[in-house]
């Protein structure tokens, strides 16, 4: 069978896609069905539809290589501990926070990520994106719409992220790996770039653990460790954040982590990548791939410098 993103059959259970097959042939909607699905958990339905203009069609990876092959500090450093320890992580009674320089100061929980976005439609969006060498079938919404809602002031500049900070049970944050809780931030005009999601799901399930449930950001023309999982506050922030990669190796790592083949990391060449399950290794595309959606970002600066 094809693995190609936009098989609606892939990128649904098996048993949810017969189901709504026998729906469209008994309805009129059948225009609106093909584009919706619906994913059902914890006894909430999420509506998402997929998006064909900033998805890749490129072949997927599999569910069993999106979740057994991560990284997440806070569950342990190898690869397969996020997902052997992904029960560690737990994200009852989970809220995010939402503050800094914004009229609107709010508190979100897990429910109202389910409920309340994209504050239109509340149709949630399926993105195919390559990140981290890898193409996976997210489900989320763009982040403008949590800026729409917090109405920065003029004077925020940058957006600061906070993961979860549980060091009595999440096993990595019982040792100094990195400066905890693990932090990330953006520029405001990225945040607010039509690319940057914030993802609750994919393949068609709620988020697992180890990808960063309840909620996380994806940010596809920049290194994976930009895109912070299991996130418990977003700051609006006039100046430029601290980040946990930066501050553990400011040499190797900094703020604007832009895949860049023109760049190399001072210990490898960033020319050529593998992305998992291939042999082969490809060569890596500016922006990864997103240029013509983010290049104008970054025109003018000295991207050996900003690195
Ligand atoms: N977020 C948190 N909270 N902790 C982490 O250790 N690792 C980052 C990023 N987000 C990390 C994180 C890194 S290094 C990568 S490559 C990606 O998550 C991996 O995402 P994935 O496991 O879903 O592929």
């Amino acid at each position: 069978m094809s693995k190609y993103c936009l098989k609606e059959n892939h990128v649904t259970d098996e048993k949810l896609f017969n189901q709504r097959r026998a729906i469209i042939k008994s309805s009129l909607a059948f225009s609106l069905l093909t584009f919706s699905n619906l994913l059902f958990s914890n006894d909430k339905k999420l509506i998402f539809s997929k998006d064909m203009k900033y998805s890749t069609n490129e072949e997927t990876n599999t569910f069993k290589q999106i979740t057994s092959y991560n990284n997440f500090y806070e569950l342990g450093s190898g690869k397969r501990d996020p997902m052997m320890n992904a029960e560690k992580l737990n994200t009852d009674d989970w809220t995010v926070s939402i503050d800094g320089e914004v009229k609107n100061k709010v508190t979100l929980s897990k429910d109202d990520f389910i409920n309340k976005f994209p504050l239109e439609e509340r149709i949630y969006r399926l993105r195919c994106v390559e990140a981290w060498s890898m193409v996976v079938p997210w489900i989320g919404f763009e982040l403008s719409h949590i800026i729409k809602l917090a109405e920065p002031t003029y004077k925020a500049k940058f957006i600061a992220f906070e993961s979860v900070y549980d060091p009595e049970n999440l096993p990595g944050q019982k040792r100094n790996i990195l400066a905890w809780p693990y932090r990330e931030g953006l520029r405001l005009d990225e945040a607010r770039n039509p690319l940057t999601i914030l993802s609750v799901g994919l393949y068609g399930r709620i988020l697992p653990n180890q990808n960063g449930s309840p909620i996380r950001l994806i940010v596809p023309w920049k290194y994976g460790f930009k895109s912070i999982k299991s996130i418990t506050k977003i700051s609006f922030v006039e100046k430029m954040p601290d980040t946990s990669w930066n501050l553990e190796a400011p040499n190797e790592y900094g703020f604007y982590s832009n895949v860049n083949p023109y760049v190399s990391h001072p210990r490898w060449s960033q020319k050529r990548e593998r992305r998992i399950g291939e042999f082969r290794k490809r060569d890596t595309l500016m922006h990864n791939g997103y240029a013509e959606h983010v290049a104008h970002l970054y025109e003018g600066m000295d991207l050996t410098k900003n690195f």
